[in-house]
C-alpha cells in the first residue's frame, strides 16, 4: 500500500503565545464571543478531543495510507501528552514534522526526547531576525517569553541533535506586507543559527480581520515580493528552500483576494486536516471547509485511519483556493526536499 497520506494534525488548541494574526483568532474576542462556526478555530480549548481519543486514533495509523504527521496546533509542544502520542505515531512508521513556536523547546529533556523518538523534522515559527519586530507579532501571554527563548529553543535542539542526521530543523515566517525584506532577512538568520531549511509563507487574513488592511498583502506588493523570493532562490544561504514552483505560487495568491482555481489539488486526496476538537476535512482552506456538505463532515474521533483514508479520489482541479492553501502546498510538495540532510549542498 502507497503511504501517501499527509496528515496536517492541528492537536490542541491552547497557546502561551498570542500572535496577532493566528488562524485560532484571540481569546480575548473568544471570551467575548466563542466561535460555533464549524472549522472555526480557537484557543479557547472548549471541545479539544481527550487524550484517550488521541491516542485510539494514533494507533490505528498503523497500516494506514498516512505516510506524514505534521503536528500543529495550538502549541503541539506545550501540551503533555505530545511527546507520547508521537511515540506511537513514529511507531505507526509515519514520518513526523512538528511545527513549534520553539519556546518549549528550552524545557529540559524536550529536545532530546524528539532526538530519541527520531522526529524527522522541526519548524519553528519566527517571523524576523530582529527581536522587538518578531515579539510585536508574536508576543507572549505572559510577557516573558519572546525571540531569545525562540532561539535558545534551536539552538538546544542543534546542540543536542549535534552530528545527528534527524531531527532536521526549520524555520517558518509569516510574511507580511510591510515587510518583504525578512523573506530574506530570516533566511540569514537561520543560516547563522546553523539550520537547515526555511519556508516564508504569506500572511491569511480574511478580509475583516482589524489586521487585514495594515498586513494582507495586495498586487502591489507582488513586485517587492516577488523580488525577495528570487533572491532567496538564488542565494539560500546554504538553508533547504521552497522550490521555484512553491516561490511562484506564493507570489501568484498575493495577487487575489478572491478565490482561484487550483489544478490537480492534492487537497482530500494526498492531503487532509484534522481539527483539535476531531473535525477531519479534505484541507485548511476556509471556502472548501465551508463547502464540505453536511453529510461529508467526519472526525478522528472513534475514527479509523485505514478506514478513513481507504477510499480517496485522484487529485482534482479545485475551485476553493484560499490563501491558506499556499500554506499547505509545500507540507506535500517540498516537506520531502526540505528534510533531506543533501538538500542544501
Ligand atoms: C498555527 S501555528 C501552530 C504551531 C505553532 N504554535 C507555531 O506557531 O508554529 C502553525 C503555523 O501557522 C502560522 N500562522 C498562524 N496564523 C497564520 C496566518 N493568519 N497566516 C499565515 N500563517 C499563519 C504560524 O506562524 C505557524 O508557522
Ligand atoms: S505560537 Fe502558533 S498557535 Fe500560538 S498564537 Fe502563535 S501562531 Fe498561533
Amino acid at each position: 500500500m502507497r503511504r501517501d497520506v499527509t496528515l496536517l494534525w492541528a492537536l490542541r488548541s491552547r497557546c502561551a503565545l498570542a500572535c496577532t494574526y493566528c488562524y485560532f483568532g484571540t481569546v480575548e474576542e473568544h471570551k467575548v464571543s466563542p466561535p460555533n462556526e464549524l472549522g472555526v478555530l480557537s484557543h479557547i480549548a472548549r471541545n479539544d478531543l481527550s487524550a484517550s481519543a488521541l491516542m485510539d486514533f494514533a494507533r490505528t495509523l498503523d497500516g494506514s495510507p498516512v505516510g506524514r504527521v505534521v503536528i500543529a496546533g495550538g502549541e503541539p509542544l506545550d501540551w503533555p501528552g505530545a511527546l507520547d502520542l508521537i511515540q506511537v505515531i513514529k511507531e505507526a512508521g509515519c514520518e513526523v514534522v512538528i511545527a513549534t513556536n520553539g519556546i518549549p523547546l528550552t524545557r529540559p529533556g524536550v529536545a532530546e526526547r524528539l532526538l530519541e523518538l527520531k522526529v524527522d523534522g522541526v519548524s519553528v515559527s519566527l517571523d524576523s531576525a530582529d527581536p522587538d519586530t518578531n515579539d510585536l507579532r508574536r508576543p507572549s501571554r505572559s510577557g516573558k517569553t519572546g525571540h531569545r527563548d525562540v532561539v535558545a529553543g534551536i539552538r538546544a535542539l542543534l546542540q543536542a541533535r549535534d552530528a545527528e542526521p534527524a531531527p532536521r530543523v526549520g524555520l517558518y515566517t509569516v510574511v507580511m506586507r510591510p515587510a518583504p525584506h525578512e523573506i530574506t532577512d530570516v533566511a540569514r538568520f537561520g543560516a547563522e543559527l546553523g539550520v537547515d531549511y526555511y519556508v516564508p509563507q504569506p500572511i491569511s487574513l480574511a478580509p475583516d480581520h482589524k489586521l487585514f488592511d495594515e498586513l494582507a498583502h495586495t498586487s502591489d506588493d507582488v513586485p517587492a515580493v516577488a523580488r525577495e523570493l528570487a533572491q532567496l532562490h538564488a542565494e539560500p544561504q546554504g538553508l533547504a528552500v521552497p522550490d521555484a514552483s512553491s516561490l511562484l505560487r506564493f507570489a501568484a495568491a498575493i495577487s487575489t483576494q478572491g478565490s482561484g482555481r487550483v489544478r490537480d489539488c492534492f487537497g482530500g486526496a494526498r492531503l487532509f486536516f484534522a481539527q483539535p476538537d476531531g473535525s477531519l476535512w479534505d484541507c485548511p482552506s476556509d471556502r472548501r471547509i465551508a463547502a464540505t456538505p453536511p453529510e461529508r463532515h467526519r472526525t478522528i474521533s472513534g475514527g479509523d485511519a485505514r478506514v478513513l483514508f481507504a477510499d480517496r479520489p485522484a487529485c482534482t482541479d479545485c475551485s476553493l483556493f484560499s490563501r491558506d492553501c499556499v500554506n499547505m502546498w509545500p507540507l506535500v510538495l517540498d516537506m520531502p526536499r526540505l528534510l533531506t540532510s543533501e538538500a542544501a549542498s
